[in-house]
């Protein structure tokens, strides 16, 4: 037998898969662990309870799927992106990791814009902006304020890559994670020695770069036998959650873009060529495909929006939902359904943790402007679920705009699950969009990966044909698009309008 296992180091919780080489997915599961929050915007979290949850989670699945451990050909990581582990010369954390939504780095983003000698000739070395989520600012914010730390550091890694260090001995990562360390150069698929030096890193701090399907090593005899495997078990560089979830809905060719409506709100795009926006507005990334490329504009709070809604003004309809043993996002979302397109007049800006695309801006933040006497319940529901779809569409504007095309639209993540909220993207985006056969996401995508790298399939571009298909298809409202191309440029124009209204909100939290 020859199965796969794929395994999401995920914000909230550690998911393992065993899939076959037919796609079919025999068992899963999901070990959760806590994140730290020591001051306001900060966001930590420590290895050894992902490593705890990966062991927990491969242990469970292997029962569930009753599997020997000879089974398992091959393992694929993904991996939240961004967050840094740094470790000591004897592999051991100096401090918890600081995570991909972890706020603390706007001087660090600053000096490196300096260092690299502007904002412009940084996007040239790596392709992107200095933002406060990705890792490098995190380097320089531990040089810069917790120098004893730094010093004592001999390794960084991102999420996946420390489990992977567990798991083979070995420091690698893939392309695609590495890209979010914004010390990649994109383009030649390679550490960046000019970035490197202008920051003074040494870049033996860094694993090696992989492609995501190719072997990184095999379990070492300890890792073998916590996890429950062989030492014959081969570990391929796996990716990004990102690029992992894009080739789990299959995005490994040209026209095919994905939208993913989870906490954040993802518009991923395959691309044969890099293209990057000398503005910065939106990521340029390796792919998790050999020799390709990702566009991608991430959203901080998509579904993090109507969870917020949900969380601070439902709490009865929470019990309700309990007690009928029924989702409570159905039930708002019922509540929305009946509600014209355009929530008559109400707009929602989904900023509610600063946004990255379209406008970087960590002091942006949420509000409904628009609100009458008329306006009920559903109507907010409706306009938050309406308003993350137009910052969805902001950036599939600039996707086009830089000239990536766009034939193919995959709805993907819990958000897309509701079909009022599929009818509103296809409207939105005044284009149909589809579903597909599986909604397992990023641990589907890198359990692909591990099959190519074992040698079950081709490429990846096999392995999906293989085994993803779509399955269901919402085709424009035509009535609905009209309404909603005439709502976009307002919504577009209230960002800029209250833009410094924003930063002096910001100014006076202080
Ligand atoms: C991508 C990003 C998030 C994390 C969380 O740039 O920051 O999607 O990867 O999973």
């Amino acid at each position: 037998m020859s199965i796969f296992l794929g395994i999401d180091i995920g914000t909230s919780a550690a998911k393992t898969l065993a899939m076959d080489t037919s796609g079919r997915i025999l068992a899963d599961a999901m070990e959760t662990y806590p994140c730290y929050v020591p001051k306001p915007l900060w966001s930590e979290q420590n290895p050894e309870d992902w490593w705890q949850a990966t062991i927990k989670s491969v242990g469970r699945v292997m029962k569930k799927a009753r599997l020997k451990p000879a089974d398992v050909k091959a393992i694929g990581l993904s991996g939240q992106m961004h967050g840094s582990v740094f470790l000591d010369r004897r592999d051991r954390v100096v401090r918890r990791a600081i995570l991909w939504n972890d706020q603390r780095t706007a001087a660090e983003c600053r000096e490196i814009e300096e260092r690299a000698g502007g904002r412009k000739a940084l996007i040239r070395m790596v392709a992107n902006p200095a933002l406060t989520g990705f890792t490098a600012p995190k380097i320089l914010w531990l040089r810069n304020n917790e120098p004893k730390k730094f010093d004592r550091t001999c390794k960084i890694l991102l999420p996946k890559d420390e489990i992977r260090r567990r798991m083979t001995g070995q420091y690698a990562t893939d392309v695609s994670d590495a890209s979010g360390m914004l010390l990649l150069d994109v383009k030649k698929r390679t550490w960046s020695k000019k970035l490197l030096s202008a920051l003074e890193l040494d870049i033996d701090l860094f694993g090696e770069c992989y492609e995501s399907e190719d072997v990184t090593g095999k379990l070492t005899p300890q890792a073998a036998a916590a996890l429950g495997l062989s030492t014959d078990c081969l570990v391929v560089g796996g990716a990004g959650d990102c690029a992992a979830g894009a080739v789990g809905n299959g995005i490994v060719n040209r026209g095919v873009l994905s939208t993913s409506i989870g906490t954040s709100g993802v518009m991923f795009v395959h691309s044969d060529e890099v293209k990057i926006d000398p503005e910065g507005r939106i990521h340029t990334f390796c792919h998790a495909v050999r020799g390709k490329w990702h566009m991608m504009g991430v959203n901080l709070s998509a579904g993090g929006s109507l969870q917020w809604f949900r969380n601070e003004l439902c709490k009865a309809d929470m019990l309700k939902a309990k007690r009928a043993k029924k989702e409570v996002y159905d039930l708002l979302i019922e509540e929305a359904r009946p509600v014209r397109p355009g929530s008559e007049g109400l707009f929602f800006l989904p900023y509610l943790s600063g946004e990255r695309t379209p406008h970087a801006d960590p002091d942006a933040r949420g509000c409904f402007v628009g609100l009458t006497l008329a306006h009920t319940r559903g109507h907010l529901i409706r306009a938050i679920m309406e308003g993350v779809t137009f910052s969805m569409r902001d950036s599939l504007e600039i996707i086009e705009g830089l000239g990536v095309p766009v034939r193919q639209i995959r709805a993907s993540g819990g958000g897309s699950r509701s079909p009022l909220w599929r009818q509103i993207q296809a409207d939105v985006f005044g284009r149909s969009v589809v579903t597909i056969n599986t909604t397992e996401g990023a641990a589907y995508g890198v359990a692909l990966l591990a099959a190519v790298g074992a040698g079950a399939f081709k490429n990846i571009q096999e392995a999906c044909k293989a085994t993803i298909r779509v399955v269901k298809q919402t085709s424009v409202h035509r009535p609905s698009k009209k309404i909603y191309d005439r709502a976009m440029p307002v919504y577009q124009q209230l960002y800029r309008s209250l833009k410094d209204d924003f930063k002096s909100i910001a100014a006076l939290e202080g």
